[in-house]
């Protein structure tokens, strides 16, 4: 199979990404927080590609990166020395791979238990690493996270003594509130979650525990826990891309991620049906949108299909390409290999989604 020059010899489905409109996504986010003192730590799980990782580290402004599995940080290790997977990795296996990461390059992981703590710290001493350590605080998401106060300083207690482990302060995400809307009512619900943050870490402070990184926030909550004193990183992924979910807020990104589709049926005047099904676009935040087609959308996502309802007189056929905004980027990524790169309609890249999936077992 010969690389597509152009955007129309892209085979389809495929997902497509405007370089142009990414870098200066990533440079705007850099450009924020250039002068401030709490920094960008990206979250890789939003693309999973480390050509994307390595333009938002060059743009500057990160104390590295954010991670959610083990080979995402895996991967991530190939463009970064600062790693921070912000979730619990309990399992011997995945602990001991945490540590062989920790060898290599700096890593921090969340821990929200005695028995998250004790599988970490065994790794660490079997291997002769030393891992960083979050203390994760539930801030209001009711996700994963111990109460914030009393019970966090008990377990960051216990995360400072233990060997192998290097305790370096809290972590909290909000994610109950980074995508609401109205951005009074998400400046209530942010704000509200990072004081249970801060008073925490101001127990930590009076406890003597370390807190040289309280990390927190996404692309929804960026401007308010970074004005916040005391937050030292903000966790935001789909600033870089974006989806129509997210395009919701008032929120100054634009969307750089498209899935391209075939035309392989027109049934009727008012439908059409392209080969992106939801195999290649998510649909757990909702159908996606029709780029640059005003008046047409989409009206169900089966497997292979996408069925499109298109408006009066619209002149698409058979054969003819269609291009779908996804509703949540994180899980669109994850459907797919590669991402095509283009400048206009100029293919300028094929850059491998090295980190979908789990295991890194050979495909
Ligand atoms: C732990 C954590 N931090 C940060 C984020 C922020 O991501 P986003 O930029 O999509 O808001 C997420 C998203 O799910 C997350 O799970």
């Amino acid at each position: 199979m010969t690389s597509p020059e152009r955007l129309s010899d892209i085979l389809t489905p495929a997902l497509a990404v405007d370089v142009n409109a990414l870098d200066r996504n990533i440079r705007k986010m850099a450009e924020f927080f250039a002068f401030r003192r709490c920094q960008l730590r990206p979250h890789f799980k939003a693309h999973k590609t480390p050509e994307i990782a390595r333009r938002q580290l060059a743009a500057g402004s990160c104390t590295g990166l954010t991670c959610a599995t083990v080979f995402e940080a895996e991967i991530a290790a190939s463009v970064c020395d600062d790693i921070l997977i912000a979730n619990e990795i309990v399992g011997a296996d995945s602990c001991r791979r945490v540590a062989a990461l920790a060898q290599q390059v700096r890593v921090t992981v969340a821990i929200d238990s005695t028995i998250g703590l004790d599988a970490i710290s065994l790794a660490a001493r079997e291997t002769g690493a030393t891992i960083g350590a979050l203390v994760d605080v539930n801030v209001g998401q009711n996700r994963c996270g111990v109460a914030p106060g009393a019970s966090a300083v008990a377990l960051g207690t216990l995360v400072a003594a233990a060997p192998g482990v290097t305790l370096r302060g809290l972590m909290g995400y909000e994610g109950h509130a980074v995508g609401i809307a109205d951005r009074r009512e998400r400046e209530t619900a942010v704000r509200a979650s990072m004081q249970q943050l801060l008073a925490t870490k101001r127990m930590f402070d009076e406890a003597g525990l370390a807190t040289a990184m309280i990390s927190a926030g996404g692309t929804g909550s960026v401007d308010i826990g970074s004005a916040m004193d005391g937050i030292t990183e903000i966790q935001a992924g789909s600033y870089a891309l974006m989806d129509t979910d997210y395009a919701r807020l008032d929120l100054p990104f634009e969307h750089a991620l498209f899935v391209l589709g075939t035309v392989i049926s027109r049934p009727a005047p008012e439908r059409c049906v392209a080969d992106c099904g939801h195999k290649a676009c998510t649909k757990d935040h909702g159908l996606p949108s029709v780029k640059d087609l005003p008046g047409a959308s989409v009206l169900a996502l089966n497997d292979e299909h996408a069925i499109i309802a298109l408006p009066p007189g619209c002149a698409l056929a058979i054969g003819d390409r269609i291009q779908l905004l996804p509703s949540h980027i994180d899980p669109t990524m994850n459907l797919h290999d590669v991402v095509y790169a283009l400048d206009g309609d100029e293919v300028v890249g094929a850059w491998p989604i090295a980190a979908r999936g789990y295991s890194g077992a050979p495909r």
